[in-house]
This record gives C-alpha cells, sequence and structure tokens, in this order.
C-alpha cells in the first residue's frame, strides 16, 4: 500500500487525538516500517490495519467507524494532493462512475506499484448508481468513507447501503437523497 495512505492516516490521528497516541500506535503495532512511511514508499496493508485496531481499542471506537471516518478525511485530502487528477465531474455518480475508468487508472500512472481496488461502477439512472468493491484488502469501510467524502466535496447527500457476495465483493447500492 502507497506511504500516502500512512501519512496521510496519521496525520488525521494527530490532529483527532494527539501526536503521543500516534507514537503509541507504531509502539504498540511495531511495524516492520518503524512508523517511517514516506509518501512514495509502499508497505504492507497490514501495518495501517494493525494501527486502525489499536486505534479502535484505545479510542473505543469500532474499526468501520474510524475507517469510514479516515476515508471521507482522505477523500478531501486526494482533492488537495491530486487536483490534476480529479476529472471534471460535476455530481458525486458522475465522480464514482469515473474511478476506475479515469481516477485509479490515472494513479496507477503515479505510482505503477499501487494496491488498488477494482470498483465496478454501474448506473442505473440519473439519480442511481451501483458499485462494486472488490480487493484483497478487504477495505470496503474504507471505500464508504471515500464515497461520503466524495458526496460531501459536491454539496450532496446519498443513501448508501451494501451487500456482501459469498466471494468477499461488496454491492454499494448508492442513491442520491
Ligand atoms: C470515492 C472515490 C474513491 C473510492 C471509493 C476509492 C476506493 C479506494 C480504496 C477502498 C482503496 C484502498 C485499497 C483497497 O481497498 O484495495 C483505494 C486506494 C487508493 N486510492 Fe482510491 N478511491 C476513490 C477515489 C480516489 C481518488 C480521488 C484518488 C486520487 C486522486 C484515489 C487514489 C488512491 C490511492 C493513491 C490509493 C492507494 C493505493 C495503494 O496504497 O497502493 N482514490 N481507493
Amino acid at each position: 500500500m502507497k506511504g500516502v495512505i500512512f501519512t496521510e492516516f496519521l496525520d488525521m490521528v494527530e490532529q483527532a487525538f494527539s501526536a503521543d497516541m500516534v507514537d503509541d500506535l507504531i509502539e504498540a503495532t511495531s511495524p516492520a516500517s518503524q512508523g517511517a512511511y514516506t509518501a512514495v514508499g509502499t508497505y504492507s496493508h497490514e501495518e495501517i490495519v494493525a494501527m486502525v485496531v489499536e486505534l479502535s481499542r484505545r479510542s473505543a471506537t469500532p474499526v468501520p467507524d474510524l475507517l469510514e471516518a479516515f476515508g471521507s478525511h482522505l477523500f478531501a485530502r486526494f482533492t488537495v494532493l491530486y487536483p490534476g487528477l480529479m476529472p471534471a465531474a460535476t455530481t458525486s455518480l458522475d465522480f464514482l462512475a469515473s474511478i476506475e475508468g479515469v481516477i485509479h487508472t490515472e494513479v496507477l500512472k503515479l505510482y505503477p506499484d499501487a494496491q488498488l481496488p477494482r470498483l465496478t461502477a454501474l448506473r442505473v439512472d440519473d439519480s442511481h448508481l451501483t458499485l462494486e468493491y472488490r480487493s484483497p484488502r478487504g477495505m470496503a469501510d474504507l471505500a464508504v468513507g471515500l464515497i461520503k467524502g466524495c458526496a460531501h466535496h459536491f454539496g450532496e447527500d446519498l443513501a448508501i447501503t451494501s451487500t456482501t457476495a459469498d466471494d468477499g465483493a461488496v454491492l454499494f447500492d448508492i442513491r442520491r437523497v
């Protein structure tokens, strides 16, 4: 997983909790990288999973809630960090429909070793889209946060429900309300 995900996560923890909490998470999980993340480096996603689990234990906040909050935070940061990768979409559903074919494709040009999920969008109508998430990293809660961050970015309200298939794929049903 790219270092930018780790540096943005630890920045969020520092803002939302404290610099001590960042040190405590790294000490408690003793990651192979020793927590010295650079934005362009590549690290095992298990390191961030371990830190999220430890943060959940220390803050008494469920892991899905932390991943969702991080996803929303991360979307806002992506718009600042990668302005050139943002498609000229004017609505959240148009944006979501372009992740696989446009955004993540551009991310792969930037980071050829990026480990990205498969996100297959199906536009039902102007206010309804389904998005299938497939990834060996199982970060569907992070995807929910990114989707909510996207809605916030466009000033829209999305109703999101999801079902998980036997093979682990998560199908999001997303409606503008
Ligand atoms: C709402 C829209 C988006 C969704 C739902 C989404 C979903 C995800 C998810 C779930 C991951 C974690 C990896 C995994 O689960 O396998 C991921 C990774 C990533 N995404 Fe997206 N993403 C979105 C928009 C963006 C945007 C706008 C950018 C940047 C312009 C971006 C850049 C990245 C990068 C750099 C990674 C890390 C890849 C790695 O660590 O190797 N994504 N995305």
